[in-house]
């Protein structure tokens, strides 16, 4: 019998972990209401740095702008994980980003060599569809603890018809059905290194999270703030927001919901 078929998945996590702090503790439940919920409530309860809550399905999975987050029960990773503010203030625009370069390094080191791509700020694309999100919350009034919710479609074939041609999986998109509990040890290893380049050379976020920022140089909108803003997708400066070339100039963006303009003919 495989270790799989007897150890409880946390169990399964904790075995292969190889990080110092994240994953430490480590809570695992088969069905929660959100994993967020869960480790908000534990911040409050003056939770560890590195705590992560895991589980198989969530009731009231949520994303970014109040989104549903939809992910069947026992084939994905649906985790939070709190960790204390990880580097200086003028820095922590770069946290989503080093957040999406540890998910991905993690993905690309079971599946090579599969390219992924990210949308800025939070969401990880494979072949133009996203295969991860994540959402970071702060508690109210803020404390120094940041929790990094985010979900990973791994082996999930079916998606909802209104998310069949946004979403997929790694196994819809590679074929290759993955080991849960192995690709979640790795994501807090890749996520750990990240974290630790985010803290000791914050450039190199900005520097590796551009090379695999999709829609440079294309016509692209960006949703969520007072008016649309729409031009030319330029980059990443160096707090992590978004530079776009309007026909009224150079902006900085700081939050919106980025989408690629189709052409107007
Ligand atoms: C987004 O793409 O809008 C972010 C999605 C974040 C989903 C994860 S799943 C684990 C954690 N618990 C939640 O309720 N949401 C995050």
């Amino acid at each position: 019998m495989s270790p799989s078929t007897i150890m409880p998945f946390g169990h399964q996590v904790s075995a292969q972990l190889t990080t110092k702090a994240l994953g430490y503790p480590l809570y695992y439940q088969k069905q929660v209401s959100s994993t967020n919920h869960l480790a908000l409530e534990a911040v409050q309860n003056g939770a560890e740095h590195g705590t992560v809550f895991i589980a198989d399905d969530q009731t009231e999975g949520y994303g970014r702008r109040g989104r549903t987050w939809i992910s069947d029960a026992g084939l994905n990773l649906t985790f939070s994980i709190i960790i204390d503010k990880p580097c200086e203030d003028q820095n922590i625009g770069l946290l989503p980003l080093a957040t999406c370069l540890g998910v991905a390094d993690a993905i690309e080191a079971a599946v090579c060599p599969h390219a992924l791509q990210f949308k800025w700020p939070n969401d990880i694309l494979l072949n133009d569809q996203k295969i991860s999100g994540i959402l970071l919350q702060v508690m109210s009034p803020p404390t120094d603890q940041i929790i990094l919710g985010i979900g990973v479609n791994v082996n999930q074939t079916d998606f909802p018809k209104d998310l069949e041609s946004l979403a997929t999986s790694i196994l819809l998109s590679t074929g290759q059905q993955m080991d849960r509990a192995s690709l979640m040890a790795s994501v807090l290893l890749h996520l750990e290194k990240t974290l630790d380049l985010l803290r000791h050379s914050p450039w190199m976020i900005r520097q590796l999270y551009t090379e695999k920022l999709v829609w440079i140089g294309q016509n692209c909108t960006i949703d969520g703030m007072n008016h649309p803003v729409e031009g030319i997708l330029t980059g990443i400066d160096d707090s992590g927001a978004l530079t776009i070339h309007t026909t009224s100039g150079p902006q900085i963006i700081y939050a919106g919901n980025l989408s690629l303009r189709v052409a107007d003919h």
